[in-house]
């Protein structure tokens, strides 16, 4: 497979696909731009040999097929100028009304154009490869950095690849995720200690599965922990629970049991007699929450084990926050956990964090930078994890 920064892509028309699927606000103002700038490095890579770039993203889930205004990449297109420093080209139009072709034909080394809203032609989402011949005739190589839509086999994410088998490449942010990945999932130095949270055990059941025969340790939090707690005997109160999940909780403990994995539940937490910050609250022991009462964080006594275990670490994944973390009261113990593992960074351990909350939390405490990996895949990122092939890794390495 060649590598990016192993070409020269002087006076070659470029297909970029990123994931620009960024969040904004009421106004259309981008909340977070982090998958903007880090795209940047690979279209100043592109911009630094000359080549042409058209790049092609996604935004949102348009579903009526063609042109939808709330859905348009316009601010993106905008915004991206701005970061870039030069023109970004873009239309409205869409293929085959002769515009973005034009655009493609005439665009010259050192400039960009951006495509409208890929998800607005009906084959994209199904994979149609009469859409992603389309979209290949319009440049002469292509370069896949939208490591968010990896698990997606859409037309412009896997299907075009093929329509380029000797000129197809990953971005230097997709080779970054999937070099990380790897040494996470295939090279860990031991102890390998994950970190798992959020609010359903069945939206984790995947990846608990599929991290039992690499891990150390378990650290299980967030509101999936009260369905373990409660199939261990314990009494939760008001908190989340999936009761139909408690036999899959058992069976999880009792294979973690088995194969060796130390698994660790919190054993304090904080509870509130209502869902906000203004909520009275008490710490109690983790299967002793009276009825009335809802556990949304973890307690002193569970950070500080918690942390010991991060700190005898090598290797750790994140993913899910420990508790109501966008609640003020109720995020002292996802906080902990963020500055646990940045102290553990410091030391040479190797931690990834992924997964929306989690990130959300190291950015928040502006601690990103001192993780060794965060990741800018949130499904994508997840199906990894749960061991699965990703198509638009899959279609590049193919
Ligand atoms: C994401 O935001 O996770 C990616 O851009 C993929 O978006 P999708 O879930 O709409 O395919």
């Amino acid at each position: 497979m060649k590598k990016l920064n192993d070409t020269n892509f002087a006076g070659r028309k470029v297909l970029l696909r990123v994931d620009f699927n960024v969040p904004v606000d009421d106004n259309k103002n981008i909340t977070d731009d982090t998958r903007i700038r880090e795209s940047l490095p690979t279209i100043n890579k592109l911009l630094a040999d000359g080549a042409a770039i058209i790049i092609m993203a996604h935004f949102g889930r348009p579903k009526k097929g063609g042109f939808e205004p709330e859905f348009t990449l316009q601010p993106v297109a905008d915004y991206l100028a701005k970061v870039l420093n030069r023109p970004v080209k873009f239309t409205q139009e869409l293929l085959g009304s002769g515009v973005p072709e034009k655009m493609a034909k005439e665009l010259k080394g050192g400039e960009v154009m951006l495509l409208e809203n890929i998800r607005f032609y009906p084959g994209e989402t199904k994979g149609d490869e009469a859409l992603a011949r389309q979209l290949s005739e319009l440049g002469d190589c292509y370069v896949n950095d939208a490591f968010g839509a990896a698990h997606r086999e859409h037309s412009s994410t896997a299907v075009i690849a093929k329509f380029f088998p000797n000129d197809k490449y990953f971005g230097l942010l997709m080779e970054h995720e999937v070099e990380n990945l790897e040494r996470l999932m295939q090279s860990a130095e031991h102890p390998f200690t994950a970190i798992i949270g959020g609010s359903k055990v069945s939206s984790k059941i995947g990846i608990l599965e599929n991290l039992l025969d690499k891990v150390d340790n378990m650290i299980i939090i967030g509101g999936m922990r009260y369905t373990f707690t409660k199939a261990l005997g314990g009494k939760i109160g008001n908190s989340i629970c999936e009761d139909d999940k408690l036999d899959l909780a058992r069976e999880l403990m009792r294979r973690m049991d088995e194969k060796g994995v130390k698994y660790y539940l919190p054993v304090d937490s904080v509870i509130g007699d209502k869902f906000g910050n203004d909520a009275n609250t008490q710490i109690v022991a983790s299967g002793e929450v009276p009825d009335g009462w809802e556990s949304m964080d973890c307690g002193p006594e569970s950070c500080k084990a918690i942390n010991d275990i991060i700190m005898s670490s090598k290797t750790i994944l994140w993913n899910g926050p420990a508790g109501v973390f966008e609640l003020e009261t109720f995020a002292k113990g996802t906080k902990a956990i963020a500055s646990s593992v940045a102290e553990a960074c410091k030391k040479g351990c190797f931690a990834a964090v992924g997964g929306g909350d989690s990130v959300a939390a190291v950015k928040q405490m502006k601690l990103a930078d001192q993780m060794s990996y965060v990741s800018t895949g949130g499904g994508a990122m997840l199906e990894y994890l749960e061991g699965k092939t990703l198509p638009g890794i899959a279609a590049i390495k193919a």
